[in-house]
């Protein structure tokens, strides 16, 4: 026999991770709640198109990332998995005709994303994504809207520390000439320039500055910066934006180097770190206004921001920062266990189980087949606070329940038990304030 595992760079989230994530999960529902943001959810492949054009053929996420999907032989259509949210809700923007909603468009989903990425910490195959996206507002309060959401989400996570890095890439009015300066000035740097960034120059010259390559990073610390090349209309932008940003605390450092790894974006870019995080450089969340996305996706052209928070790194830093709480095997104590004195009754704990489940109960039959003793030990492990024992008054109407805490047992008519432990369990919660 194969011994299995999962496959390379994806992880399983056992019941106390899982736990965790959803945990994570309820904090954002209850901030877009709050903020207006109505969830969306869209298919976990896409034509590859939509990525290909959307996030840009000469980008590291489609040319080496991309997951594709092999056509069946009956199939023309090419597919490939998600890398990311944004691209396949422009797509739906586009196909449902979105631009004559009431504007501005506000979205928001979470979901598993796809890439082909090297594995390593923080790095997965499969990760998880916590995305807002709000179309049809050019900014730049909603830019600034956005950031400070993605902010209170860490905040309220637990995450310590959490910097905002922030620029502007401008716009389709003064990016040319930034690039025609930037080409210039890696061209006469050509003889340094590693070939996979030289290979890039023509195609992505944006690209070059993201790169990680060492000999990369010390010629891009004087290359020229993108936010000393801005438009008039792109810099009053940019700085509406923090102002809006300063005036609700927002705490951001501008990174003139920050430029981005897909392609769709234009004026603000953002990305949030923790500041002083050991030897890490892995950004938790990222995301930027991308005006020419709808527009690239054959609709009529209207402005777009939104914000991709990895959640996999999210909790990575709370157990890094020690504030991974013990989540325990991720399910709450059941409010009763039923158990009876007959092993090989089954039928009996299921029946009466499967009644109080129905009344709204958290109730778990032991459905083993070991003495009763065993029953009680595994039902006092199991946190429960009530244990249902079917025993020989059950021939009357009747069964026992036992206060596991409390120690104290009486008889209850079958037909009242529902009602009873229903108000015992609520009083127990209301008296320890659960
Ligand atoms: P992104 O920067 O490519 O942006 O990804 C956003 C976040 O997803 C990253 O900051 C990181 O936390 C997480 N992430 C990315 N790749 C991985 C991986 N291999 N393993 C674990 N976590 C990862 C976007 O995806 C844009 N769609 C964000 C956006 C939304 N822009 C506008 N709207």
């Amino acid at each position: 026999m194969p011994t299995f595992r999962a496959p390379r760079g994806t992880r399983d989230l056992l019941p106390a991770d899982a736990a965790r994530f959803q945990g994570l999960i309820a904090i954002a529902r209850d901030l877009t709640d709050r903020y207006g943001y109505r969830p969306i959810e869209t298919p976990v492949f896409e034509q590859a198109a939509v990525f290909e054009r959307g996030i840009g053929e000469v980008t590291d996420v489609v040319e080496k990332e991309l997951f594709r999907i092999a056509p069946r032989t009956d199939e023309a259509e090419a597919w490939a998995l998600r890398p990311e949210p944004t691209a396949g809700i422009v797509r739906a923007w586009v196909q449902h005709g979105m631009q004559t909603w009431p504007q501005p468009v506000r979205l928001t989903t979470i979901g598993p994303m796809f890439r082909y990425d090297r594995p390593q910490a923080g790095r997965y195959r499969q990760f998880w994504q916590f995305d807002v996206e709000a179309l049809g507002d050019p900014g730049p309060a909603i830019d600034a809207e956005i950031i400070e959401l993605g902010h209170r989400f860490y905040g309220r996570a637990g995450v310590a520390g959490v910097e905002v890095h922030l620029n502007s890439i401008g716009d389709a009015a003064c990016r040319p000439s930034y690039l025609a300066a930037l080409v210039d000035f890696y061209r006469e740097r050509a003889g340094a320039v590693p070939g996979p960034a030289r290979a890039r120059l023509e195609r992505n010259p944006l690209r070059l500055l993201d790169s990680k390559d060492p000999t990369m990073v010390a010629i891009n610390a004087g290359a020229p910066r993108i936010v000393d090349h801005l438009c008039a209309a792109c810099a009053a932008h940019f700085a509406a934006v923090r102002a809006h940003l300063d005036a609700v605390h927002v705490p951001y450092r501008l990174e003139p180097g920050l430029v981005r790894g897909l392609d769709y974006y234009s004026r603000t870019a953002f990305e949030y770190y923790v500041t002083a995080r050991e030897g890490q450089q892995q950004a938790l969340g990222g995301g930027g206004r991308y005006d020419g996305l709808v527009e690239l996706l054959g609709g009529r052209p209207a402005p777009g921001i939104g914000f991709g928070l990895g959640l996999d790194r999210v909790a990575l830093v709370l157990e890094e920062q020690g504030m991974a709480d013990d989540a325990g095997p991720g399910v709450p104590a059941p409010d009763v266990v039923v158990v009876s004195a007959d092993p090989a009754d089954t039928i009996a704990r299921f029946v009466v189980a499967t009644r109080l489940r129905g009344a709204g109960l958290a109730a778990q039959p032991d459905l083993g087949q070991r003495k009763l003793g065993r029953q009680l030990e595994a039902a006092a492990r199991d946190g429960a606070h009530f244990a249902v024992i079917l025993g020989d008054e059950l021939a009357g109407g009747h069964v026992q329940v036992r206060d596991l805490k409390a120690g104290s047992q009486r008889l209850v008519a079958v037909d009242d038990l529902a009602r009873e432990l229903g108000r015992a369990v609520a009083s127990h919660r209301h008296g320890t304030g659960e």
